[in-house]
């Protein structure tokens, strides 16, 4: 599956890749992140790819990598126009105002002028509220994005890492007010990160808004490159921490490894594909801080897992999940009603095993 075969992010019309190019490691004001050639490196080859689809935020290194974006496609013509550009806003760039940041009117609108500067461009494909402001009355975010989409500042709405139950409010109510709707949502997910398949990944399949799973490889835990024999040598250049694993993720990348040597693809694939497969994913936020990193990452795509292999990888990595999703993930249709019934009346109603996998 090639980066230029498109699909529809949820329920709406806006085509984009598979996988979209992450740009939180654009930039080197966080102290780990890419120069500015090594992330204009990386975006000429997603796009020569075929990619056409970018993800950045007002907070990623402090602004830079918005504006490094904007630097790329300000001096290539109408390559901007070709491709989905999405921004997030939330996080404050102004220490000391409160309202620099989060989800009031006032402080989304100084937020998307301020992208749209630093982008160099008239609109906002996708915008997406980053995180969740427990102070901003729902409707009134809901409104000003909806009026962002109005003055044409704005294409489509994103959320992300919400609870469920505030992204089902926030949908219950756009429908309801003919606001734009969110259509697509951002959540932590991979091998090692799976509590989203309790409520956020089954409430997205319901609301038709597409999964985009972030840190598919943990923040690079998942990459191949944390083995059992460096446990506490293999500094992360993100966190600079050496720590080792958790039994249990090392337990994870054991069966990680096994499929990569099995199908010849580097770990990192293998939990990219998986990731990828998950009920409810549309397209898959890849990180690179490197431009080998980018092209080992886009492998994935041509990464087929066969059902007993992801069969595996399910079961080694079996969440835990909130109540009540581990206590009705047995009661799968049909079983409820099984059995006889109190006058005597057998029913033929059978469990459902679904490839006895932990899907739920
Ligand atoms: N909505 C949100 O709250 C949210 C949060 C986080 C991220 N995001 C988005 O999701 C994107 C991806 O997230 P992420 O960066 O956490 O993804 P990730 O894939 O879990 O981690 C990326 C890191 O893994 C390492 N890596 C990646 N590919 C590798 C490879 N082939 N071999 C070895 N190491 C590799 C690199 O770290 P090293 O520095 O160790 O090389 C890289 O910085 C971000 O860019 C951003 O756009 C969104």
């Amino acid at each position: 599956m090639p980066l230029d075969s498109y699909l529809s992010l949820g329920r709406s019309g806006l085509r984009v890749s598979p996988f979209c190019l992450g740009t939180m490691t654009f930039g080197e004001d966080w102290g780990w992140g890419s120069s500015v050639a090594e992330s204009e490196a990386i975006l000429t080859e997603y796009l020569a790819q075929g990619g056409n689809f970018i993800d950045t935020a007002n907070i990623y290194t402090n602004g830079h990598a918005e504006k490094i974006i904007g630097d790329y496609f300000a001096t290539r013509g109408e390559l901007r126009d070709r491709v989905v550009l999405a921004t997030k806003f939330f996080c404050n760039l102004h220490p000391g105002d409160p309202n620099g940041g989060g989800a009031g009117r006032k402080a989304i609108i100084r937020q998307c002028e301020e992208s749209l500067r630093r982008l160099q461009t008239d609109y906002i494909d996708l915008y997406w509220l980053h995180n969740y402001d427990r102070t901003a009355p729902i409707e009134e975010t809901l409104r000003a994005m909806d009026d962002l989409v109005t003055a044409g500042k704005v294409r489509y709405l994103g959320v992300s890492d919400l609870p469920a139950w505030k992204v089902a409010q926030a949908a219950t109510l756009a429908d309801f007010c003919h606001f734009a709707p969110f259509i697509a949502m951002q959540v932590e997910y991979s091998l090692l990160a799976r509590t989203v398949e309790g409520e956020l990944t089954p409430m997205a399949q319901e609301l038709g808004i597409g999964v985009m799973p972030w840190g598919p490889l943990r923040g690079g835990k998942l990459s191949g490159k944390y083995t059992r024999d460096n446990a506490g040598q293999q500094k992360s250049d993100r966190t600079g921490s050496t720590s080792g694993l958790s039994a249990d993720e090392y337990a994870v990348l054991d069966v990680v490894n096994q499929v990569a040597d099995e199908t010849g693809a580097s770990a990192a694939a293998v939990a990219l594909a998986w990731v990828h497969q998950c009920p409810g994913v549309s397209s898959t936020l890849i990180g690179a801080r490197r431009l080998d990193q980018l092209q080992a990452n886009l492998a994935a795509l041509d990464l087929k897992l066969t059902v007993d292999q992801l069969a595996r990888l399910d079961e080694c990595s079996v969440p835990t999940l909130n109540f009540p999703a581990d206590n009705n993930r047995h009661l799968a249709p049909g079983l409820a009603f099984a059995g006889a019934t109190v006058d005597g009346v057998k029913t033929t109603a059978q469990p459902m095993i679904v490839n006895n996998t932990t899907r739920y």
